[in-house]
C-alpha cells in the first residue's frame, strides 16, 4: 500500500532497549486544569490524555509536572507526584495511554526562580543567581549546594515514582528560565563558583540531576530533554533590547549542552523560549504571524552538528508535508504538537489514514492557554484568576476536557432548522445532525462562514480561513440539509414543523453617532477586508479593538497609511493575552495608533480627533474604516421564539464573543436537543 508519509509514519527505536515508538509523533505536554483539589488526576485528566493515544500519537507526554513540593510549583495545574493515591491515578493514566498503542511520558520541571509565592509557605523562591522577577519584583535566592543536591534527589524519586507507575519516558525540562534551564542559561546564572562561568561549569547541575536519575532507574525508563535551544527568538527583532535578551542560551551552546549529556539521555527536543521574555509567550507557540515551523531549523542546527540521539522539532509543527520532509531529509526526527491535538486529538490517524481534509485545524488563538488559566487583559495588567476557570475549553474543539462524559442519544430523531450558516450555526447543525437529528440549516447568504468569510481576504487569517473551510466540508458530508440564499423568517422556518429551532444570525456592526458617519467615505470594517480595492491610501480606523487593529495590521499590509484612533488608553484590551502581545507588536511596527483619542467628526478629507487633553486635531484620510464593535442581533432572535417549542440562540446573536463562544454555544445547544 502506497502511503503519503512514510516517513513520519515509520517506527522509530530509542535509548539502549531499543523501545519502539510506533511514528514520529509525539504529543508534546500540554497541561489540563483537570485535577483533583489534592492535585491527582481525575477522570477528564485520564481521558483527555486516552485521546492523544487513541488520536495515533507516539508518544504521549503528560505537562509540566512539579518534581518536588516544597520550592518547585509553578502554577495551580501541576499534579502531585507522592502517595498511593497519586500512584493509582497516575497508573490509570499510563493504562489508558497504553491501551491505544503509545507510550507514557511525563514532564518533570521546577519552577525555580518562577515558583509561585502562594505555593511557597513563605518560603523564597531559588535559582542559580538572584534574580529579579519581571512580573512582581521580587529578588530570588541563589541555590546552595545542599538544595542543588536535594533538587537531583527530588529528580531520581519522581523518576522512580514514574517507573513504579509504568511510564515509559520522564521529560526532563531543561529550558523556558525553568530552574535547569536557568542553570544552563548565562541570562538567569551568574555565579562565580563551579555552577556558573563556562558552559561546562553552568551544566554541571543538570548533569548532577541527570546522574541522580540515571543512577536511581537505570536505563528502565527513556529519558527526555527539553531544551530551549535558542532563549531568545533568533527572528524577531529585539530593537534596543537585543543585548539584554541576546545574552542567553543560543543555538551553539545549546548544541554542545546536549553533546554534554547525550550519552545518558534518549530524545532531545528543540524548543525555544524564555519566561523572562513576553515576546517568546507566542513565538515558541508560533502565532497566525508566523508561518508552520517556525523555529524547526534549531532541531536542524542539532542534526547538523552531529548530535547522536534522535532529534525533536516543535513549534506548529502540524503540516504533515513539512514534517515529512524534515524526516525524510534528516533534519529531524520526530515532531512535538501541542495545540493541534487539542484541536483535534485524531489528527495523526487521520493523517496516516489519507483523510487530512477531516482533520479541525488549531486557530492558534492561545484560548486553551490564557482562557483556561484565567489569564486576561486590564489595562496593561496582566491579572490571573482560577475563579473564571469554568470549562477546560478549546475554540474548536467543543469535547475538550468532556472527553470523560457521556452524552446519551435523545432517543428520538427530532427536526431542526437552524437559522444562520456562521460557525454557531454549523457547528449546532453538524452536532444536532451528529446526534441523530434530521437538521436543516438556512443560510441568507449563498456561502456558509457567516462573519468569517473575510478570513478569506486577510493573510494572517490563513487558520480561520482553513477553520471555516473544515466547517463548511464537514457539513457537506454530513445529513444536514443545507438551504443557501434563504432568508429565514419565523413563518418560513415555523412552516417546517420543526421540533426545535436554533437561532446563530449574529450581530451587526455598531456605528457609532458621529457627524459623517453615513459618508461615501466610511466603510465599516468587514467591509473593508472583503473589498481591499475601495480603501483610499491613507486610512484612518475608528476603533483599536481586536477587529480594528486587525483590519488596519491588514490594510497597512497592503501598503496603505494607517492611523488607528482608540478612545480607551490601550489597544485590542478584548484579544486574548497571548495573541495580543504577538498583535501589538505588529500594530508598533506597521501602524501608527492613537490611544485615548476619540473620533469626533468625519469629513470628506478625513477625521477631527480629540485626546485625552481635550485638544484637537484633524488626520487626513481617503477612507475612514468603522470598527466600533458589535451588537448582537438578540431582537430579531426572539422573533423566532414561537417558531416551535424548543427554540434558542446561539452564537453572536445571543452575546458577542469569538469563534470560541459560537462553537461552544452551537455545540452545547445541539447536545440539549
Ligand atoms: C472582521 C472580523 C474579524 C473577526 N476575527 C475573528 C478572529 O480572528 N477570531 C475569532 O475568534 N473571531 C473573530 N471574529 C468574530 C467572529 O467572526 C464571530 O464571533 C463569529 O463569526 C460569530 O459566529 P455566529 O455564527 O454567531 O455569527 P456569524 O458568523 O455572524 O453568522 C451569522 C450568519 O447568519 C446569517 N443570517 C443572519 N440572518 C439570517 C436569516 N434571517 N436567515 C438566514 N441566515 C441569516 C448571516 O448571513 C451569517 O452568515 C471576527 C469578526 C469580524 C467581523
Ligand atoms: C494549553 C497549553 C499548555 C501547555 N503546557 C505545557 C507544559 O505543561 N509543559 C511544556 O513544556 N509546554 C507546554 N506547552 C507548550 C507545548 O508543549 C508546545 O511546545 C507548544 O505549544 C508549541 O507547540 P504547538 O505549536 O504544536 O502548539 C503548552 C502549550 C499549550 C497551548
Ligand atoms: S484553543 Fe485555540 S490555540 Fe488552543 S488548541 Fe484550540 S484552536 Fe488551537
Amino acid at each position: 500500500m502506497e502511503r503519503k508519509y512514510p516517513h513520519l509514519f515509520s517506527p522509530l527505536y530509542l535509548g539502549k532497549k531499543k523501545v519502539r515508538v510506533r511514528n514520529r509523533i509525539e504529543a508534546d505536554p500540554t497541561l489540563i486544569p483537570l485535577l483533583s483539589p489534592e492535585s491527582y488526576p481525575t477522570e477528564g485528566f485520564t481521558a483527555y490524555y486516552r485521546a492523544k493515544a487513541r488520536g495515533g500519537a507516539g508518544i504521549v507526554t503528560i505537562g509540566e509536572t512539579a518534581v518536588e513540593w516544597e520550592y518547585g510549583r509553578s502554577h495551580d495545574y501541576q499534579i502531585n507526584l507522592w502517595g498511593s493515591r497519586a500512584e493509582d491515578a497516575l497508573a490509570k493514566v499510563v493504562d489508558a495511554i497504553h491501551q491505544h498503542g503509545a507510550l507514557a511520558s511525563l514532564e518533570l520541571c521546577h519552577g525555580g526562580v518562577f515558583a509561585d509565592l502562594p505555593f511557597l509557605g513563605g518560603r523564597k523562591p531559588f535559582g542559580p543567581s538572584p534574580f529579579k522577577r519581571p512580573s512582581d519584583g521580587l529578588i530570588t535566592d541563589a541555590m546552595t549546594l545542599d538544595q542543588m543536591r536535594m533538587v537531583a534527589r527530588a529528580y531520581a524519586e519522581a523518576c522512580e515514582i514514574l517507573q513504579r507507575c509504568g511510564f515509559d519516558m520522564a521529560v526532563i525540562y531543561c529550558g523556558n528560565g525553568w530552574l535547569l534551564g536557568s542553570f544552563i542559561s548565562p541570562f538567569y546564572n551568574k555565579r562565580t563558583d563551579e555552577f556558573g562561568g563556562s558552559l561546562e561549569n553552568r551544566m554541571r547541575f543538570p548533569r548532577m540531576v541527570i546522574d541522580a536519575v540515571r543512577e536511581r532507574v537505570g536505563d528502565s525508563l527513556l529519558l527526555e530533554m527539553r531544551i530551549s535551544a535558542s532563549e531568545f527568538d533568533p527572528f524577531h527583532d529585539y530593537g534596543k533590547d537585543a543585548a539584554y535578551y541576546r545574552n542567553a542560551i543560543c543555538i551553539e551552546d545549546a548544541v554542545k549542552a546536549v553533546k554534554m549529556v547525550e550519552d545518558d539521555i534518549d530524545l532531545v527536543e528543540a524548543f525555544m523560549g524564555n519566561r523572562a521574555d513576553i515576546h517568546q509567550r507566542y513565538a515558541n507557540k508560533p502565532s497566525c504571524f508566523q508561518p508552520n515551523g517556525y523555529y524547526s531549523s534549531l532541531a536542524r542546527a542539532f542534526k547538523t552538528a552531529g548530535v547522536k540521539i534522535p532529534v525533536m522539532a516543535v513549534g506548529s509543527m502540524d503540516d504533515p508535508a513539512l514534517a515529512e520532509k524534515g524526516i525524510a531529509e534528516g533534519s529531524f526526527d520526530m515532531i512535538g504538537l501541542g495545540r493541534s491535538l487539542i484541536a483535534d486529538p485524531e489528527l495523526p490517524n487521520k493523517i496516516r489514514r489519507h483523510r487530512e481534509e477531516d482533520v479541525r485545524p488549531c486557530l492558534r488563538c492561545y484560548h486553551c492557554l490564557d482562557r483556561n488559566t484565567g489569564r486576561y487583559n486590564t489595562d496593561k495588567v496582566l491579572r490571573f484568576s482560577t475563579k473564571c476557570i469554568h470549562r477546560f475549553m478549546c475554540s474548536v474543539n467543543p469535547e475538550i476536557g468532556q472527553q470523560h462524559m457521556y452524552f446519551p442519544p435523545s432517543g428520538e430523531s427530532r427536526r431542526v432548522v437552524v437559522v444562520g450558516g456562521g460557525p454557531a450555526g454549523m457547528q449546532a447543525a453538524l452536532t444536532a445532525a451528529e446526534r441523530g437529528h434530521k437538521v436543516t440549516l438556512m443560510e441568507r447568504k449563498n456561502a456558509l462562514g457567516g462573519a468569517l468569510c473575510f478570513a478569506d481576504k486577510v493573510p494572517f487569517k490563513k487558520v480561520v480561513k482553513d477553520y471555516v473551510d473544515y466547517l463548511i466540508r464537514q457539513v457537506g458530508k454530513s445529513s444536514v440539509d443545507v438551504r443557501l440564499g434563504v432568508e429565514a423568517t419565523p413563518e418560513l422556518v415555523e412552516a417546517q414543523s420543526p421540533d426545535a429551532v436554533i437561532v446563530a444570525i449574529g450581530a451587526k456592526p455598531v456605528v457609532p453617532p458621529v457627524p459623517g458617519v453615513d459618508g461615501d467615505n466610511v466603510i465599516m470594517a468587514i467591509d473593508a477586508c472583503l473589498n481591499a480595492e475601495k480603501v483610499g491610501r491613507r486610512v484612518v480606523v475608528v476603533g483599536g479593538g481586536q477587529v480594528g487593529c486587525e483590519v488596519a495590521l491588514y490594510l497597512a499590509g497592503l501598503g496603505r497609511e494607517v492611523t488607528v484612533v482608540e478612545m480607551r488608553g490601550t489597544l485590542a484590551p478584548d484579544a486574548g493575552f497571548t495573541h495580543r502581545v504577538g498583535l501589538i507588536e505588529k500594530i508598533e511596527e506597521n501602524v501608527t495608533a492613537l490611544t485615548e483619542t476619540a473620533c469626533v467628526e468625519i469629513t470628506p478629507r478625513g477625521v477631527t480627533a480629540r485626546d485625552a487633553s481635550g485638544a484637537l486635531s484633524f488626520l487626513e484620510a481617503d477612507t475612514v474604516v468603522v470598527a466600533a464593535g458589535f451588537r448582537p442581533l438578540s431582537e430579531e432572535a426572539d422573533a423566532f421564539l414561537d417558531a416551535a417549542f424548543d427554540v434558542c440562540a446561539v452564537g453572536d446573536c445571543r452575546h458577542v464573543g469569538d469563534i470560541n463562544t459560537a462553537t461552544r454555544s452551537g455545540y452545547d445547544a445541539a447536545l440539549s436537543l
